[in-house]
């Protein structure tokens, strides 16, 4: 098995060769003079089971283009199999034409891949219209969690957490993790009016005053969602706000918008790379993977 990384998720890529004891080679990508794409792998790749492992952020498109581009290579060099693990897969949330004209990003990205590469693994995918990866994907898709990881983390840092859900599609993490913390949670009703305005309300309240309050997301782009629940906890009294998601995208000014809204800690996983890091997703690629060994 050859692991290797178009340029992000370096950091997973070469824990994960170390884990499962395989071959970690980056690949060298630049561009000509003119702007065209130049990819080089540095160990050919003959016969083996390639694994590019790549966030699609920073740069969506261009990761896009990148995993295309290798995954293509890989196999003209005769690899066996190209596997892409992704921590974080793009365009998820364009899912359906909200509008006449526009683009279904998601099935756009699915359909290049379904082309290129053997088999998909990524973490927490923004299915919302979507049941599964299947319906996109007609390639085998694997969708892992970090439900027990982000759990871990809230077990180890946080007393006493109380764990709310910003709106009903976060409250499949928020739940999950806090029935396997066993600690109280709640969901919050969300209307999003625009990409910058929600507003969300309480529909089950539960006790906030003097609690540890963590709210689980998905993702993280704006911070409005988090930052809607943070005011209306700060409201209820609650001692401290620990804002938890898979994905940190962190979108403008959406760090100083959480601090402003009284979000005590920030905290994302490794899936994008970022300086909220604090949870590691490795180990979630590292069983996948290593069942095939
Ligand atoms: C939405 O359905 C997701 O689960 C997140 O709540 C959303 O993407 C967060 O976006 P923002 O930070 O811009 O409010």
């Amino acid at each position: 098995m050859l692991i290797t990384s178009c340029g992000n998720s370096i950091d997973i890529a070469k824990s994960l060769a170390r884990k499962l004891h395989a071959k970690y080679s980056p690949l060298e990508i630049s561009s000509f003079p003119d702007g065209d794409i130049y990819l080089k792998f540095n160990k050919i790749p003959k016969k083996e089971t390639v694994v590019i492992v790549h966030s699609f952020q920073p740069h969506p498109d261009m990761s896009l283009f990148d995993i295309v581009w290798a995954a293509e290579t890989a196999k003209d060099l005769g690899a066996k199999k190209v596997i892409l693990a992704v921590p974080y897969l793009a365009y998820m949330r364009q899912d359906k034409r909200f509008n006449p004209g526009e683009a279904i990003s998601s099935k756009i990205m699915a359909k290049l891949l379904n082309k290129s590469i053997d088999k998909i693994i990524t973490v927490d995918p923004h299915l919302h219209r979507y049941k599964s990866l299947k319906d996109i994907f007609t390639i085998p898709a694997v969708k892992l969690t970090a439900n027990d990881v982000m759990a871990d983390y809230i077990k180890r840092k946080i007393k006493n957490p109380v764990i709310i859900g910003p709106d009903w599609e976060s409250y499949q993490w928020a739940e999950s993790i806090a029935k396997s913390i066993k600690a109280p949670s709640t969901v919050l009703e969300k209307t999003r009016f625009s990409s910058h305005r929600v507003s969300v309300k309480m529909i089950n309240p539960i006790p906030l005053k003097g609690k540890n309050v963590v709210i689980v997301d998905d993702i993280i782009s704006t911070g409005n969602t988090i930052a809607e629940a943070a005011k209306k906890a700060r409201k209820q009294g609650a001692q401290s706000i620990t804002a938890i998601c898979v994905h940190g995208l962190f979108a403008g000014d959406a760090l100083d918008r959480l601090k402003k809204s009284g979000v005590s800690k920030v905290v994302s996983t490794n899936t994008i790379k970022h300086k909220t890091n604090g949870i590691d997703v490795t180990s979630l690629f590292v069983k996948e993977l290593g069942k095939r060994k």
